[in-house]
């Protein structure tokens, strides 16, 4: 950057926008407003009351730092360390899958079927592969009297959902348990719904993923197998020990895996037949299946 004009707020956000543009980042006029909102410690709104100002040696050499990462490949809610699930705001570190738009159907879709239990009573739920904690976390702030047990295989998710649960207030309502899938619950914990956005990205699939995510997002949340259904397959095995009678378990999947992981809940006789939910982009999303009444 050179010194000839001064770095105002304005030409930083055009130099970073063009610059960003040419390492081919999606967004980049936002990414480098949000980068530079965290640099300077304000709101990213802030920035358009503030373009005439000179931005100071520290918080630019802080916004140089970020850039540099960003146009490395490091996604954004990695350097601002949050991101937004549900209209709330997440912490999020490398050890956690940045929670995206399409989950919000899957907590929908639970909500759904458990808004009467819960107004009424208090309903128990689990959420497998908690990751960041932004389900379980959302369908405890949604209902209250929500009791939730959210697992994961990564301690150090754990440790990030925690956190989260922490600062939303719902601490006291979710019991956090590190286990690989069901395996850690007692025989005797049994739920209303079981919810999980397991990994579900086939190794086959690994070269066709994008850099950012392939290089920075934690394998242990894409991958489950060379067909993508390791997780799925053994949740779909496991869940009818730990649901009621005429329980829910919901699943999100990806339109590579659908047509298979619908497959294998028909081809068990616990469930009912299964039925699918499409997100925005019309691609099935949601698993729902229902364990027999009896
Ligand atoms: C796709 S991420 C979902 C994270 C979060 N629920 C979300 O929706 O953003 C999958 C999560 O499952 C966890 N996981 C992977 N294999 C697991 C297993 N066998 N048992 C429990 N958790 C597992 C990963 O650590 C990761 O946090």
């Amino acid at each position: 950057m050179s010194a000839e004009e001064p770095w105002t707020v304005g030409r930083l956000l055009k130099w970073t926008t063009d610059y960003l543009q040419q390492q081919q980042a999606d967004s980049p006029r936002l990414d480098a407003e949000l980068l530079l909102a965290q640099a300077l410690g304000c709101k990213r709104i802030e920035l358009y009351t503030r373009f005439d100002e000179v931005v100071a040696e520290e918080p630019r050499g802080k916004f140089r730092q970020l850039v540099k990462q960003r146009a490395a490949g490091m996604p954004v809610a990695y350097l601002l360390g949050r991101r937004e699930f549900y209209s709330r705001d997440f912490r999020v570190t490398p050890d956690v899958l940045i929670p995206r738009p399409e989950t919000e159907h899957l907590v929908i879709a639970a909500l759904d079927r458990l808004r009467e239990t819960a107004k009424t009573e208090t309903a128990r739920i689990c959420d497998v592969g908690a990751g960041s904690g932004c389900i379980a976390i959302t369908l405890a702030k949604d209902l209250p009297k929500l009791q939730v047990t959210a697992i994961d295989i990564s301690a150090a998710a754990l440790q990030v959902a925690q956190q989260n649960a922490e600062e939303h207030g719902v601490a006291e309502q979710i019991k956090f348990v590190k286990s690989d899938l069901l395996t850690a619950l007692p025989e005797n914990a049994v739920f209303d719904l079981i919810v999980s956005n397991p990994p579900y990205i086939g190794l086959v699939e690994k070269p066709s993923l994008p850099k950012d995510v392939l290089q920075y997002e934690p394998h242990v949340a894409l991958f489950s197998g060379e067909d993508g259904l390791d997780a799925i397959r053994e949740l779909v095995r496991q869940a009818p020990s730990h649901l009621k009678p005429g329980g829910w378990l919901l699943i999100e999947f990806g339109p590579v895996v659908a047509e298979a992981a619908v497959a294998i809940v028909t081809a068990s006789d616990q469930f009912e037949a299964p039925t699918v939910e499409k997100d925005l982009a019309k691609l099935p999303r949601v698993l729902i299946a229902r364990r027999k009444a009896t």
